[in-house]
């Protein structure tokens, strides 16, 4: 157990199809701190770094049009092993596959256009988080006994 951050991004389809207070009701139910949030079209460089590990695949070059054709949310998240929760929370890659209460099972239905992205790993989520936000503008949530401090002063 520990507290981690993860990169989200809500791909363009789906900020077009007006789902996106959906989907950020999902992690925020399920207890899952925003710390930070940005809409903007993603450039091909930005996209084509961001999915660079599947460079070679026959699906590249429609991901990365999918991914640059409007505007998408992109959102760091912060709580419990939030990688491995926000993963469940998203569901399979393949939405034919995805069970019914993931995002991808209930709003998608073909592979490219799958709703959102969700890091894989650590490591994963601190490259994506520096690759799409700038330290400043990551909140610093603060906790409880920080606060406790700081009434106490
Ligand atoms: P993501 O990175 O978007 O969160 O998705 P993922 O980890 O679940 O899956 P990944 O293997 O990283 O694939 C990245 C995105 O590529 C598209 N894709 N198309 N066979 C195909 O046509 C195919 N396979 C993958 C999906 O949009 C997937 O989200
Ligand atoms: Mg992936």
């Amino acid at each position: 157990m520990a507290i981690e951050r993860t990169f989200l991004m809500i791909k363009p389809g789906s900020v077009e199809r007006g789902l996106v207070g959906e989907i950020i009701g999902r992690f925020e139910k399920k207890g899952l701190k925003i710390v930070a949030l940005k809409l903007a079209q993603p450039t091909r460089a930005l996209m084509e770094k961001h999915y660079e590990e599947h460079r070679e695949k026959e699906f590249f070059e429609g991901l990365i049009s999918y991914a640059t054709s409007g505007p998408a949310l992109s959102l760091v998240i912060e709580g419990e092993d939030a990688i491995a929760a926000a993963r469940k929370i998203a569901g399979a890659t393949d939405p034919k596959e995805a069970d019914s209460g993931t995002i991808r099972g209930d709003y998608a239905l073909d592979v490219r256009r799958n709703v959102i992205h969700t890091a894989d790993s650590k490591e994963a989520a601190e490259r994506e988080i520096a690759l799409h936000f700038e330290n400043s503008f990551l909140t610093k949530h603060v906790s409880q006994e920080d606060k406790s401090a700081v009434l106490a002063l």
